[in-house]
């Protein structure tokens, strides 16, 4: 790996809101006095009840317990909408951008506080209120920002399900966390494509616990033709003729859910993820200030979904809280071609750009000169997130996309975490390609080996959180039990992340990925458990085990090996046949890349599948397997290397 060393520029520097020795001070102060720290930052949100107490955190077993601003009591949508009425209610709050280029609009402050309460009312006069779950499954149209704030407004809790996700995924979400109310629209629109979402929501709805969904609200994106239930269905702008835009906030207490996000993990079926309210947004909204020096004025734009944490965070919560203009986009970044995410900013002025490392190198692939035909002259910072960043990415998001001129933030942090925890700032923080660098204030990396022991220092090993932040996620719906059990049980007393990382002589720390059964395919995780029980699902599947791989494009692919039944022979059609099974059983971010038909898969003698021996051979890197002498049947593994389907 790349130690080069880029130096904040004078430029970047001046502009900030922090240098280095601010930073070093602030961090310092952070983890030294967190409840002085946050006491004074919580202060950036508006609270209807100031809090006393600040922090109230402990990872000790048996008893995990977080909560912060616990008795302080706000609400999200009048931080996000409501309070800058005064002073920016005819800024534009949000710049929509069509999947069609000639499609976009600009939404204000007041016009958004219209939306979002009009919005609210409908969900209300359908019976919702404080701590109700509503389910959203919808593209990236305004109305999905409306919805979240909407439900916030009410105290309701948002479930996103990503609208790439099966009627599948989407039926066991909805029961997981009991929405009685489901948002949708009539199609999507990516890349000139339409996507079924109301069709999909039916399909969904018939896999449901009965009579659970009382309402489905239809936004009406492309006017598509698809089947209303009575009684059920409604389109969102029927029932928005009924009701006016005034609706009053509900005060919630800063514990208080404000969204569920189902995540995968290690094991079985993916988790709901808890937010709450009044630390989340603390943490979202100061992060987004920092990181991507967020001044006033600025155009901000993060092409995530809102389906994903990312867009959460850092399209909905964290910029709205600081008044900013979030550029919000429909489509996808090579249609019409591969100029659009360029075109975009230049179309709008964008200063700061956050994406992820597949784009990137997607984009990489079609050279230069879809760049080069645009000015990109507003871009100041550039951000990248969801996956480790190659160096070759890095340098050509440096060198080509920002002409050396802008900084490069690349930010780890999960689900989980609410915000980015790791992070260069860019006033503060030299730059090495590759390295996430240094810690935001109050989080306490910390590195352990597999035994647990904490190493000092230059080191490689399993990254670890001491001690809470606020944006940090309280429990898993419905299951504390394995909230302790996913992410406090591996090492005592400590957050375990699930990432690996390398700490250098300067502190900075390097996100190496998933040392457990999470793979990242194009900065979406997958659990390998999923895309296996989805296989053995499939009627001639006998057992199935999947591994990521190394991809070019997707940081990872899925790799599955996959035993068919007594007597069956596997060709390409029924590769075809998995892969499509698998689609359409969780979605196309499911997909196997590579199927390998293996008769049997290399098994300890107490029955265990040895997955070091098969991530070897799917990463082609047979040479070095290790011990293979506990296997109940060595000679699997001469057969497995034999048909292995990645070939250098
Ligand atoms: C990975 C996305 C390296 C990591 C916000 C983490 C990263 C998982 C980075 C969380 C980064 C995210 N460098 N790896 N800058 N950012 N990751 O929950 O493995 O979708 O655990 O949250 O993505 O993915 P999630």
């Amino acid at each position: 790996m790349s130690e080069k060393v880029i130096d904040v520029q004078d430029a970047w520097r001046e502009r900030a809101l922090i240098d280095d020795a601010k930073y070093q001070e602030m961090y310092a102060a952070s983890v030294s006095d967190p409840e002085t720290f946050w006491a004074e930052h919580g202060k950036r949100i508006d609270w209807s009840t100031p809090f006393t107490k600040v922090k109230e955190t402990s990872f000790a077993p048996g008893n995990i317990s977080i909560k912060w601003f616990e008795d302080g009591k706000t609400n999200v949508a009048v931080n996000c909408i409501d309070r800058h009425l005064e002073t920016r209610g005819d800024q534009t709050a949000i710049i929509w951008e069509g999947d069609d280029p000639n499609e976009s609009k600009h939404i204000t402050y007041r016009q958004l506080h219209a939306e979002v309460g009009r919005m609210a009312n409908v969900l209300r006069n359908r019976g919702v209120g404080k701590g109700d779950r509503v389910t959203l499954y919808l593209p990236m149209i305004p109305e999905a920002a409306y919805a979240m704030l909407a439900c916030a407004r009410l105290g309701a809790i948002h479930a996103i399900v990503f609208g790439g996700f099966s009627p599948d995924s989407l039926a066991s979400r909805i029961n997981g966390c009991g929405s009685k109310v489901v948002i949708t629209a009539d199609e999507g629109l990516r890349g000139g494509r339409k996507v079924p979402l109301k069709a999909n929501v039916d399909e969904a709805i018939k896999r449901v616990e009965k009579d659970l969904v009382e309402h489905v609200i239809v936004v009406k994106r492309t006017g598509g033709d698809v089947a209303m239930e009575p009684g059920r269905d409604v389109y969102y702008h029927e029932a928005a003729e009924q009701v006016t835009d005034d609706c009053p906030a509900e005060q919630v207490e800063a514990e208080h859910p404000l969204f569920i996000l189902y995540t995968s993990g290690s094991t079985g079926q993916p988790k709901g993820v808890v937010h709450t309210t009044g630390g989340y947004l603390v943490y979202a909204s100061m992060t987004h200030q920092y990181v991507f020096d967020y001044h006033d004025g600025d155009v901000y734009w993060c092409t995530a979904d809102v389906g994903w944490v990312t867009g959460h965070s850092y399209i909905v919560y964290g910029p709205l809280a600081n008044g900013a203009t979030t550029l919000m986009f429909e489509g996808i970044p090579t249609y019409p071609s591969n100029s659009r995410f360029w075109e975009v900013i230049d179309k709008h002025n964008v200063n700061i750009f956050y994406t992820a490392p597949t784009a990137i190198r997607s984009l990489m692939g079609g050279g230069e000169g879809p760049v080069k035909k645009t000015s990109r002259q507003s871009l100041r910072v550039l951000g990248s997130v969801g996956e480790p960043i190659n160096p070759e990415a890095w340098d050509w998001y440096y060198n080509v996309v920002g002409e050396r001129r802008c900084s490069i933030v690349d930010t780890w942090w999960q689900t989980e975490t609410g915000g980015i925890l790791i992070t260069p700032l860019p006033g503060a923080t030299k730059l090495k390609p590759g390295s996430a660098t240094r810690p935001f204030f109050g989080v306490q990396p910390v590195m352990v080996d597999a035994e647990g022991k904490e190493l000092e220092g230059k080191c490689e090993g399993n990254l670890c959180i001491k001690d809470s932040w606020p944006g940090q996620m309280r429990t898993v719906y419905g299951d504390h039990e394995r909230f302790e059990q996913t992410y406090f049980s591996t090492y005592k007393n400590l957050y375990f992340t699930g990432d690996g990382a390398r700490r250098d002589d300067d502190g900075y720390y390097w996100i190496t990925g998933r040392v457990d059964d999470v793979i990242n395919v194009s900065g979406h995780r997958m659990g390998t458990a999923e895309v296996e029980s989805s296989l053995v699902a499939h009627p001639k599947v006998s057992e199935a085990a999947v591994v990521g791989y190394p991809h070019n494009l997707k940081g990872q692919g899925i790799y599955a090996y996959v035993t068919l039944n007594e007597g069956l022979e596997g060709d390409d059609a029924l590769r075809k046949e998995l892969v499509t099974w698998v689609r359409k059983d969780i979605g196309p971010i499911a997909s196997p890349d590579l199927i390998q038909f293996a008769p049997g898969l290399p098994k300890t003698r107490s029955g265990k599948i040895m997955r070091r021996i098969l991530r070897k051979i799917a990463e082609d890197d047979f040479g070095s397997l290790g011990d293979t002498s506990t296997l109940a049947e060595p000679a699997v593994v001469d057969d497995l290397i034999e048909n292995r389907q990645n070939r250098g």
